[in-house]
């Protein structure tokens, strides 16, 4: 019998105890800094220099980070069920705990861009990307990075995911950011909802939503056992 299909929207929350800070607890700011300055097509236009320094710097941090219980709870729960994880996040963290389907909505830290076409990406070697590093075009490569007023192309892809979803949950996101927020719309009547957080998130409740409130290296585990005590009985 195929497993049943857990689809997982997550988001900076189930990152921050790998020591990677949210963004909405941070005043507005990115690690000190003005997502409009380091994360917008503008800010990119204005100083490309201060652009790359800020993603060099979320790199090399990301390198000292490792997943958490949270990110490993969602591997354990693959023995159980056909599990796809959607990310905002645009670190590595779900990958390296071993998650074996991972969608990116924001993009990937570790990949760079070619600035005359989208479609040429790269893995990068190391932390850092440096002005006059170029793709095979000639043209200066960029992070690999969705910056606000840019399109989501993995949204529609989400879509169709969350669709087929048996069961969804949310996990670390203050769902305030659309596209990836409307995502909870999509998501087939009746299909049980679960969403993880030690706040209360944006949502409308409903009969379907059991809401977790707690961090998520405590609560993906309470998640496994909800969704995994009949299979034992
Ligand atoms: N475990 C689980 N959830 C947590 C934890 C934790 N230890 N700590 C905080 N949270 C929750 C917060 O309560 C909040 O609801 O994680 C959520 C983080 O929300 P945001 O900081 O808004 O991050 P996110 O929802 O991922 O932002 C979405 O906005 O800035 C853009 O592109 C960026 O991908 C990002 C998008």
């Amino acid at each position: 019998m195929s497993k049943k299909k857990l689809v997982v929207l997550t988001g900076a929350g189930i990152s921050a105890e790998s020591g990677i800070k949210t963004f909405r607890d941070s005043n507005g700011l990115w690690e000190n800094h003005d997502v409009a300055e380091v994360a917008s097509p503008e800010g990119w236009a204005r100083n490309p220099h201060l652009v790359l320094d800020f993603y060099n710097q979320r790199r090399k941090q990301l390198h000292t980070c490792k997943p958490n219980g949270g990110h490993k709870g969602l591997v354990d729960l693959e023995r159980y069920f056909d599990v796809q994880v959607i990310t905002q996040n645009i670190d590595d963290l779900h990958e390296q705990a071993g998650s074996t389907k991972v969608l990116h909505l924001h993009g990937e830290l570790k990949k760079v861009r070619s600035t005359v076409d989208e479609n040429l990406v790269y893995s990068l070697d190391g932390w850092e990307l440096k002005w006059g590093d170029k793709c095979e075009k000639g043209s200066q490569l960029r992070p690999h990075i969705v910056w606000f007023g840019e399109a989501v192309p993995a949204i529609e892809t989400a879509i169709d995911l969350v669709d087929k979803a048996d069961i969804f949950a949310v996990v670390g996101t203050s769902l305030n950011v659309y596209p990836a927020a409307g995502l909870l719309n999509y998501v087939a009547p009746g299909t049980p909802i679960y969403i993880i957080d030690p706040h209360q998130p944006s949502y409308t409740p409903a009969s379907n939503i059991t809401f977790i409130q707690a961090n998520a290296t405590v609560g993906v585990p309470e998640l496994i056992t909800l969704l995994t005590e009949n299979i034992h009985a």
